[in-house]
């Protein structure tokens, strides 16, 4: 093959976005199409066609990755993965994740119209539930496939009490073969994903591509505080053991640790639940939901022995009992040295200008790349938007992507082995 340079069916990638994005739960603002929900399960069947379509061999694995594989002219080589996923979070956005799987699938599309054919197999991959879930858990594919979903992940409980092992078998999965999932390390050639940049880095440099050079890890916690329930009116103000006090303490504790990080640090809660939720009753019970990110390893180590500290000592002086639960820890990885200079190569070559930014934002690619060497490939968020309704990337930036995601690929099918 000489030309690399695909043409992208621009439109047609268009309207599959569009039909994916009306496959969701019309209660909620926005794009919602969570893990497990029906429209996230009716939408996989959509998906696996699209792929079918498109020429890959599907298969759907015990955790419901869907899996379509373009069979190349030496099958005995090891694979090339790309891929992202499809679910969102509530009230979330048409872009995320989905421009990874759509793109994919528009690249194989591509490479079929070209007569362009790989020595190597390609998988797309359209992970199962990467964004959290209300058992704490993302990545659920990836993890799978990458051999680090337990079973005590499995055992993790949502809001109506269900574990989540239940929910994977209640949607017809099976989640004691979600165990045994796992591809070998080092058997695939090379993964790589295309994605959102979810920030605002590129558009404020103008670049076109970002490759990306490490995705920051993730620590999530649950917090519960237990202090004692009394009347609102008649209990004074120093007589109260007020749980949700103590945990609006720990909101402004975990904010301030955000604040001071040194590098790309942030620290976020994202939700509050008081009991008994009366206005007349000084709450007894309270719990939060927070995460750490960065890039840098050893802030995210001393930040978690820090909020451990003062949380507890704080709702200690309050009279009120605290526990902190790590629900998942994810470290920060950065992508494959090699893999970058593919991505940056590839972009040159196709005349788009390129910037090295971190991800701030998880991915299944911070899992994938247990197996083999990994790489990322950014287009801009219009206006850093994302995990919003207003999460936009205008179709041409999309295109861009999809054409460096191809001739990555296309570079990568040639190399013997790629070097750390
Ligand atoms: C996924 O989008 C995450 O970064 O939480
Ligand atoms: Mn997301
Ligand atoms: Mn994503």
């Amino acid at each position: 093959m000489t030309d690399k340079r695909i043409s992208v069916d621009l439109e047609h990638l268009n309207n599959r976005i569009g039909e994916l994005s009306e496959i969701v739960d019309d209660s909620q603002d926005g794009w919602t199409r969570q893990v497990f929900s029906d429209p996230y399960m009716r939408s996989r069947e959509v998906v696996a066609n699209w792929m079918r379509e498109a020429g890959l061999e599907v298969r759907i694995d015990y955790v419901g990755n869907i899996i379509g594989r373009l069979a190349g002219r030496r099958g005995s080589l090891k694979p090339l993965v790309t891929g992202s996923h499809t679910d969102t979070v509530r009230q979330g956005g048409r872009f995320d994740g989905i421009v990874g799987v759509l793109g994919a699938i528009e690249v194989v599309r591509a490479f079929s119209r070209a007569g362009i054919a790989l020595e190597r197999d390609l998988y797309v991959v359209d992970f199962l539930g990467e964004e959290p879930n209300q058992f704490g858990v993302s990545c659920v594919g990836s993890r799978s496939i990458s051999g680090v979903l337990t079973a005590e992940h499995l055992e993790h409980t949502g809001v109506d009490g269900a574990k989540m092992g239940d929910v994977i078998e209640r949607v017809g999965l099976d989640a004691a073969g979600a165990l045994v999932n796992a591809w070998e390390p080092g058997s695939i050639h090379a993964y790589v994903e295309l994605h959102i940049e979810q920030g605002p880095l590129l558009e404020r440099s103008g670049d076109e591509i970002g490759v990306v050079t490490a995705i920051a890890g993730i620590d999530r916690l649950m917090a519960r505080f237990v202090g004692r329930p009394d009347h609102a009116g008649a209990t004074p103000m120093d007589d109260r053991q007020d749980a949700l006090n103590a945990a609006a303490s720990a909101v402004l504790t975990i904010e301030r640790e955000g604040c001071g990080a040194p590098v790309h640090g942030v620290a976020t809660t994202g939700g509050i639940e008081a009991y008994p939720g009366s206005f007349n009753v000084v709450p007894s019970e309270a719990r939060l939901w927070a995460e750490i990110r960065s890039t840098d390893a050893e802030w995210l180590s001393g930040v978690k022995g820090r909020l451990a500290q003062d949380i507890g000592i704080d709702a200690e002086k309050r009279g009120v009992e605290s526990m902190i639960e790590w629900l998942t820890d994810q470290a920060p990885v950065p992508t494959t040295p090699a893999m970058r200079d593919y991505i940056a190569e590839a972009a040159d070559e196709l005349g788009y200008s390129w910037k090295p930014v971190p991800s701030g934002a998880g991915h299944d690619a911070a899992h994938m790349a247990r197996l083999g060497p990994m790489g990322m490939i950014f287009v801009p968020s219009e206006a850093g938007r994302s995990h919003c309704p207003e999460e936009f990337t205008p179709s041409a930036d999309i295109g861009r992507g999809v054409e460096v995601l191809a001739a990555t690929l296309c570079k990568l099918d040639t190399v013997d082995r790629v070097l750390g």
